[in-house]
């Protein structure tokens, strides 16, 4: 594998488990862009997004995405919004393969409200959370490959990114 595999989708998706199973599965490291930004920061994401607003989180994703350049068969998975502003869905392709794991909103918000502490769902609704899921679908749907990854198990999503990479690159390969 050449380039990267990245993961992206929304808060809940599985990028993190779905993550580590692939990575595993093509002998590669798993890379997290929030990881990179914590240990950056010496501090949490949420410790940032209070201390700094999510401006500055931004413009630190933005940096992320510009190290991750160096890097080289990999699965790298990104936080939720990351994808979510101009130009990065682009920066993301120059790194490798975007696969999008989609799902419903509502296992996502679930998933997303039983795990972690996520500063982007603190003082919102439902109502508000879905209107930031759909004003994020569009810049997820430029995925390379969407995975259904709403019933499945990481095991299994990991399976289904590694056949639906396999295909393109059979397709990407000159024929005989
Ligand atoms: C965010 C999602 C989080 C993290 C940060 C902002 C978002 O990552 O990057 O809290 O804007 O959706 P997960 O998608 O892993 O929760």
């Amino acid at each position: 594998m050449d380039g990267n595999v990245v993961l992206i989708g929304f808060m809940g998706a599985g990028k993190s488990s779905v993550g580590r199973v692939l990575a595993r599965r093509l002998g590669a490291c798993l890379i997290e862009t929030d990881d990179m930004i914590t240990a950056a920061e010496g501090r949490s994401i949420p410790e940032i997004f209070a201390a700094e607003g999510e401006a500055y989180f931004r413009a630190a994703e933005d940096e992320a995405v510009r190290l991750l350049g160096l890097k080289r068969g990999e699965v790298i998975a990104t936080g939720g919004g990351l994808p979510c502003r101009e130009g990065r869905i682009e920066a993301l392709r120059r790194l490798g393969t975007v696969v999008w794991l989609s799902s419903d909103f509502d296992t996502l918000y679930e998933r997303a409200r039983r795990s972690g502490d996520r500063p982007m769902l603190a003082g919102r609704t439902r109502e508000d959370v879905l209107a930031l899921y759909r004003s994020r679908e569009p810049f997820y749907a430029r995925a390379d490959v969407t995975v259904d990854a709403g019933r499945l198990g990481p095991d299994q999503i990991a399976v289904r990114i590694a056949r639906a990479l396999a295909a393109r690159e059979r397709q990407a390969a000159p024929s005989r």
